[in-house]
């Protein structure tokens, strides 16, 4: 599907006929055409039940994982299938073997997930460095505490809260000078703006599908670079290399990237994966070009109206925050006028994808100011 105006793709998405809808940091409405392919092979399971399964996994799912692989610039034999990104960042903290007095370099503006997984191994005597810091010295805070200790940089390419958009590979060429590995949470980059994980450089890519990847939740991803961890945290029937054997008494570790996948994977929320990475990959420039001068424009207005916008103008995706004295409130309000968008931190979260308008942007951005002097 080959777009010539990001515009013609609202016809995929009845959300757009009743919401201003401006929340994919969120939750991405899920397209027609990929919702589609998880109900035809549902209902070929409903039809023909293992014989629709049978078929689907023939190949072992390398349809599904090369759509990912090629959104992303990896090998397909890179791509394992997960059910959420907190799972992907757990593969990477109980499959990398630590000694007493590693340390990971992680920091206070990251989701969560970034950063609870590692918490678990202190046990191992390994330390987790959440560093303190902004939007606009985060390479710099990150880099000067990194040392010869630093086994992982585990940090997002895009913050969920602040709408930054890391020099990934300044951080990156610092890891490599201390032989540390670089975790990135792609789950507010992917789908939205160009990846190349190995232009990037990183070792890991994780992401659940479910926001700019505009598919079900279930669907996601973790990208492992070849000859990272062979060896898999977790042991299921479907790390063995001859799983459908079933014998209990055998167990011969698989090599493919199935050595992640321990059970049955979320074979409708996957495909419905891999129909949005085909549609974007194929419009790639168009998508990014439209994300980003959608943020631009809404952090242009916002400004004009002298609001405080949090997110740094130069280094931005599609998120943009705007300061606001009662962020839950103004949200609340917000969707009584059918507009969707998040509250965070400090802030509203206006997260336009590529199909948003400006008139969307404007519209919101005005509501907000009526709302503040409501408010306030
Ligand atoms: C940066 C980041 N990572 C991860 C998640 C979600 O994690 P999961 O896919 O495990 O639900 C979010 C959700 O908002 C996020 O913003």
């Amino acid at each position: 599907m080959r777009l010539r105006d990001p515009r013609e793709f609202r016809e995929n998405l009845p959300v757009t006929r009743k919401y201003v809808y401006l929340n994919h940091a969120a939750v991405s409405p899920t397209p027609l055409p990929s919702l589609f392919e998880a109900y035809r092979y549902l209902y070929e399971v409903a039809n023909r039940g293992s014989i629709a399964v049978n078929e689907e996994e023939e190949d072992e799912l390398y349809h599904i994982r090369s759509k990912i692989a090629n959104l992303i610039g990896a090998y397909p034999d890179e791509i394992s299938l997960i059910p959420n990104t907190s799972y992907g960042v757990n593969l990477v903290a109980h499959g990398l073997e630590w000694k007493r007095d590693d340390n990971i370099v992680t920091d206070n503006l990251e989701f969560p997930t970034v950063v609870y997984p590692f918490l678990k191994l202190a046990k191992k005597g390994v330390k987790v460095n959440v560093v303190k810091t902004n939007p606009y010295n985060f390479e710099e805070d990150i880099i000067s505490n990194i040392n010869k200790n630093t086994r992982l940089v585990a940090i997002s390419h895009v913050s969920f809260n602040t709408g930054l958009k890391v020099d990934v590979r300044k951080i990156v060429k610092a890891a490599r000078e201390n032989d540390a590995l670089v975790l990135l949470d792609i789950i507010q980059s992917a789908g939205a703006v160009r990846i190349n994980v190995e232009e990037l450089g990183v070792d890991f890519a994780i992401a659940g599908g479910y926001k700019w990847l505009m598919s079900p939740q279930g669907s996601g991803f973790i990208y492992v670079k070849r000859g990272l961890i062979e060896d898999p945290p977790f042991y299921g029937w479907k790390t063995s290399a001859d799983y459908l054997d079933f014998n209990p008494n055998k167990f011969t570790l698989e090599k493919g990237p199935r050595r992640f996948e321990i059970g049955t994977v979320d074979i409708a929320a996957n495909l419905s994966l891999a129909k949005s990475c085909e549609i974007i990959s194929e419009n790639m420039e168009l998508i990014e070009s439209s994300v980003t001068y959608l943020s631009q424009f809404a952090i242009r207005l916002a400004k004009d109206h002298n609001m405080e916008v949090i997110t740094p103008e130069e280094k931005r995706a599609g998120i943009v925050v705007v300061k606001v004295k009662k962020p839950k409130e103004v949200a609340k309000e917000l969707l009584r006028e059918d507009i969707v968008v998040s509250p965070r931190g400090e802030g509203i979260r206006i997260s336009t994808h590529f199909y948003n308008t400006e008139e969307e942007v404007q519209k919101t951005i005005e509501k907000i100011l009526e709302i503040e002097r409501k408010l306030n």
